[in-house]
């Protein structure tokens, strides 16, 4: 049996986090990508020898060598620059789309059969650029935010709650930014929506939290969050390559479902060997239609901004 070949371009906090998590997973082998010389070579050396301890058994290379990444079937996109205190996701725009265009020549170049993850930042607006530099099919460029804000809602839950994080499905729409929207009404817990467990006022804080999730690590840290990525970005790669039509939240095309218009924004998907396979479409109630439509605007603002300067 062929065994799947995954590329990860960046083998910075992100890009080496998945790698990581990849492997525990045996996802398949796994080629990490810098530009930095050492650094992806470094960092997959060091993983691989994890193998032997932690009982995986993938082939990992690092590489600055484009030629290695050959006909790869997933290759997601963690190059760019992290924000640090006192940026925006926005403020990343121009350089990171100068990163988005190198990195799409050569998938377009060397893997032009795979399906794009894209998870630089500004998210909605990189994955975008991707999918208009490489002219690939809508449904095969995909961004990755969702998962991670839905883990970060969930994570808060749980612990409010005092129950396992494992039982909340949540569902989070909109851009990766401030105005995300995540939806109570749709969130459970074992099939319980959380707006019978908790009160209005309760939920809203959680929400706050977690719009701020992203800006609350980086404060932390002085660079962004790496390990809930990672693993966002590992559930949907195992979605598309063993084809499990997982329902996620991400930043997928969207023409006439919800009335977008055409563009890449967080929505409820199907995934799998093709991709975004199916967008769920949910019937808003006024407040969640005013916050989509306000999320909407500013994804079309950046995307505007793409368009200026490609
Ligand atoms: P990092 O700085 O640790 O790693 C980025 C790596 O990309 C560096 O090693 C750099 O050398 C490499 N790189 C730059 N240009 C390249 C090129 N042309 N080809 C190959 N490699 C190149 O940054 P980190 O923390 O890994 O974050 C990466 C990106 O992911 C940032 O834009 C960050 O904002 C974004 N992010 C997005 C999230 C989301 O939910 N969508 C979550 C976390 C991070
Ligand atoms: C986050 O939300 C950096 O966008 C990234 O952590």
């Amino acid at each position: 049996m062929n065994r799947s070949k995954i590329t990860i371009v960046g083998a910075g906090n992100v890009g080496a986090t998945t790698a990581h998590i990849a492997a525990t997973k045996q996802l398949g082998d796994i080629v990490l990508l810098d530009i930095v010389k050492g650094l992806a070579e470094g960092k997959a050396l060091d993983i691989a020898q994890a193998g032997h301890l932690q009982l995986y058994d993938c082939n990992i290379i690092g590489t600055t060598d484009w030629e290695k990444t050959r006909d790869s079937n997933i290759v997601i996109i963690t190059s760019g620059m992290p924000r640090k205190p006192g940026m925006s996701r926005d403020d990343l725009l121009a350089k990171n789309l100068s990163i988005i265009k190198d990195v799409s020549e050569k998938i377009v170049r060397y893997c032009k059969n795979s399906i794009i993850i894209v998870v630089s930042n500004p998210l909605d607006a990189m994955v975008y650029a991707a999918a208009r530099l490489t002219d690939f099919a809508k449904n095969k460029v995909i961004g990755m935010a969702g998962a991670l804000d839905c883990a970060r809602f969930s994570c808060l839950l749980a612990s409010e709650l005092g129950i396992s994080a494992e039982d909340i499905k949540c569902v989070l729409m909109g851009g990766h930014g401030d105005d995300m929207v995540p939806l109570p009404r749709f969130t459970t817990v074992s099939g319980i929506p959380i707006t019978e467990l908790l009160d209005e006022k309760k939920i809203n804080t959680l929400i706050e939290r977690t719009r701020k999730g992203g800006i609350e690590i980086v404060n932390l840290l002085g660079s962004s969050a790496y390990y809930a990525p990672a693993a966002g970005l590992v559930k949907m790669a195992d979605a598309i390559l063993k084809d499990n039509k997982n329902v996620l939240s991400c930043c997928a095309y969207c023409d006439s479902q919800y009335n977008i218009g055409g563009y890449f924004i967080g929505v409820p998907a199907v995934l799998g060997k093709n991709g975004t396979e199916q967008i769920i479409e949910l019937d808003f109630n006024k407040t969640e239609q005013a916050q989509f439509e306000k999320s909407l605007a500013h994804v079309k603002q950046l995307v505007a901004k793409v368009d200026k300067l490609l």
